[in-house]
């Protein structure tokens, strides 16, 4: 008897010390790709390689709650809501600084620095974009990120660690040897695609966009709930020091140093006179419209500490730094009236048609009003003066309306009923905010639509990429996914950039995708709200025939993990008329259509989630065989969704938390029962 058990202690140590090994290198791994990505911006692997480690951690975590460590890059997520910020009082405090409107305001800046430090000493000048974002301060001691707080009134800010831990660019643990008190100082902001992205989910689940990206970014940084910051992707330039910043000679000597340490520093340039100076603000001003972020405008520190201190400050701007500010991207207008655009997932967007209008040095005419309810809740009206606000490349928006200088001739807006594009009815389900055209063969989705069809989740058509979709679809050689299937090599031939070898390898990899399952063909149609994960789970139970037939919402919501926006966006897309002769074009094209066979939708487990766990008497894959030949799905984690988990002997932590949530439990004994009831 003592021979069969020692083995398997012995096993199970090792299994052990593999798994915190190779947690502690998915760790070093994820930290390593963070740092090459977000800091350096050089990173070495593709987001999904990246996705790849960083769930393979997260499920190891969660298999091994014992092994996780508060410095995991996973417990950057968020903790638990807080009641209410902290106060902080800042050591040294967070000035702000002087503005110069004009370039002449920096000349008379210069003669005043001059001036003050005499005739013996020369400044050297560092420029700086400022960045419009949210002004933080993060304080590491002995090299760990101990404390992160808000600026506020500039001597007390709110005590923001947990939301703060959750900014990737923002390390837990410094590099090299820095001090040990070091407080670096930045502004934490949004680039200017991840603003339109958010908006745009802002929109979707029905609630307001910002205005702008420091009004996203300062809205995440002073969210109560860190869990909500870290899903806002913010990102950090940090600019100074305030507590060990006397320990750097120079300005540039401590945003190297702050680079050193593994922190995103500005970047900054030297220079020995104004008028190099006026040159920098002159490009950057050039250059405003074509970075991924925000700035509102330059600023010009002295360099040297010595004449830092020597300067000092005034109220509360220092007297050796200045800001040279842009003109602003606001402006006020006439809304002379308001069009409805398609956009390319079939979203009705209002569109403002504006009296031209000098933004930024930008002629603008039109601006997005967003969503019906935009409109509505900020009271806009057709005719009226409003304020409209632009940020770098994004859409302009319209802000607000000037109630005051209304006339009385303004007018009330209402969203269509049918699409401006294709005619047909459009539908804005409960609780969206987005009003859509449904219709897939609506000229104005059909390109995302193929797009989509191609890509490597769903059909994917090797060589058929964004760009050549594109190509495609303007040439008028493809103007829906049925289409793509009766591209010959003949017609691409001729295009540029193909060759008889080019275009008949893309043909065959079109050809190639019509082995790609039912569930996948289902997931590359586009419908609204259904996922890989959905459209398996669809696949498995129908197939193509009983889908055109019309399955009612009811019975598509009796599949498990199917709800009840996903049911009805699925029958709606299949009451379409267009919709269904397209699915029956990809038929006779010989796409699959066939119920997904992988799992059987009958059997004792039909629909049900098991997971295994502990020692058991034969090898897991035998118990994962049955379980799908009986219809059920393995899955590794217990959740409220598991239906039964099967314990053997030395079950652990999955085995209590099966008990934690009712979840049933079976024994060997109990599973063979339930199997039993299989039919022959
Ligand atoms: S230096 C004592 N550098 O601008 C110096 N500020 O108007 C204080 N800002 O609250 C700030 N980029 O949030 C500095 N490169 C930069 C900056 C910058 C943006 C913001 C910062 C500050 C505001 C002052």
């Amino acid at each position: 008897m003592g021979t069969g058990i020692r083995p398997r202690i012995i096993r199970i140590v090792a299994e052990e010390m593999d798994i915190r090994g190779r947690i502690e290198d998915l760790r070093e791994l994820v930290r390593y790709h963070n740092r090459r990505y977000h800091i350096e911006d050089l990173p070495e692997i593709s987001d999904a390689e990246y996705d790849a480690l960083y769930s393979e951690l997260e499920s190891l975590e969660t298999e091994h709650p014992e092994l996780v460590t508060p410095d995991s890059p996973t417990q950057r997520v968020g903790g638990d809501p807080l009641e209410q910020f902290e106060q902080v009082r800042h050591a040294v405090p967070m000035l702000s600084l002087a503005n110069a409107r004009k370039i002449e305001d920096l000349r008379e800046w210069d003669a005043r620095v001059r001036r003050l430090l005499g005739e013996d000493e020369t400044p050297r000048y560092v420029t700086e974009r400022k960045i419009d974002g949210l002004a933080i301060s993060l304080r590491y001691e002995n090299g760990r990120l101990a404390r992160g707080a808000t600026r506020g009134n500039g001597t007390v800010g709110e005590e923001v660690t947990a939301n703060l831990r959750t900014v990737r660019s923002i390390p837990e643990k410094l590099d090299d040897d820095p001090p040990e008190v070091l407080e670096p100082r930045g502004e934490v902001y949004m680039t200017l695609a991840e603003f339109e992205k958010l908006n745009r989910r802002q929109e979707e689940a029905g609630k307001p966009p910002f205005a702008n990206p420091r009004n996203a970014a300062a809205g995440s940084i002073r969210q109560l709930d860190s869990k909500i910051t870290a899903r806002r992707p913010l990102t950090v330039y940090l600019y100074g020091i305030g507590e060990g910043g006397d320990l750097y000679e120079s300005h540039s000597g401590a945003l190297d140093a702050l680079k050193s340490y593994g922190l995103r520093a500005n970047r900054y340039r030297l220079h020995d006179d104004i008028e190099s100076v006026i040159e920098e603000c002159e490009k950057a001003a050039g250059e405003r419209e074509s970075l991924p972020y925000q700035i509102d405008g330059v600023v010009v520190k002295v360099d040297s500490r010595d004449q830092q201190r020597a300067l000092g400050s005034v109220a509360k701007a220092p007297r050796w730094a200045i800001a040279y500010k842009f003109e602003p991207l606001a402006g006020r207008t006439r809304l002379n009236d308001i069009i409805v655009n398609v956009g390319r997932t079939g979203a009705l967007t209002p569109q403002a048609v504006l009296e031209p209008v000098n933004v930024g040095g930008v002629m603008i005419s039109r601006a997005t009003l967003h969503n019906e309810d935009y409109i509505k809740e900020n009271g806009i009206l057709i005719g009226d003066e409003v304020v409209i606000e632009r940020a770098g490349d994004v859409i302009p928006q319209v802000i607000k309306p000037i109630a005051e200088a209304r006339t009385g001739a303004e007018r009330e807006f209402t969203m269509p009923t049918e699409c401006p594009v294709c005619g047909e009815p459009v539908s804005r389900p409960e609780g969206e905010a987005v009003t859509r055209c449904v219709n897939a063969r609506c000229p104005a989705q059909a390109l995302e639509h193929i797009i989509h069809w191609a890509q490597k989740s769903a059909m994917d058509i090797d060589g058929l990429g964004e760009k050549l979709a594109t190509r495609l679809f303007d040439l008028g050689l493809i103007k829906d996914v049925a289409d793509v299937y009766e591209l010959a090599a003949e017609q691409l031939v001729p295009l540029e950039g193909f060759g008889e070898k080019s275009a008949e390898n893309l043909i065959q990899s079109i050809q190639n995708s019509k082995q790609q399952p039912f569930s996948r063909v289902l997931y590359a149609l586009g419908i609204r709200h259904v996922g890989s994960v959905t459209a398996q789970l669809i696949g498995e139970r129908f197939g193509g025939e009983d889908l055109l037939c019309g399955v009612p919402a009811e019975q598509l919501a009796e599949i498990k993990g199917v709800g009840a926006v996903v049911a009805h966006a699925v029958a709606e897309y299949f009451d379409l008329e267009d919709n269904r002769a397209l699915v029956g074009r990809l038929m006779q094209l010989g796409l699959d259509f066939e119920r997904e066979a992988g799992r059987p939708s009958e059997g004792p487990l039909a629909g049900k989630r098991v997971v295994i766990t502990g020692t058991l008497s034969q090898p897991r894959s035998y118990y994962v065989e049955r379980v799908e030949a009986a219809g059920g799905a393995f899955t590794s984690s217990v959740s409220k969704n598991t239906d039964y988990v099967l314990a053997g002997e030395e079950a652990g932590s999955k085995l209590e938390k099966a008990r934690e949530l009712g979840v049933s439990v079976l024994d060997e004994a109990g599973f063979e029962e339930l199997l039993s009831q299989l039919p022959a």
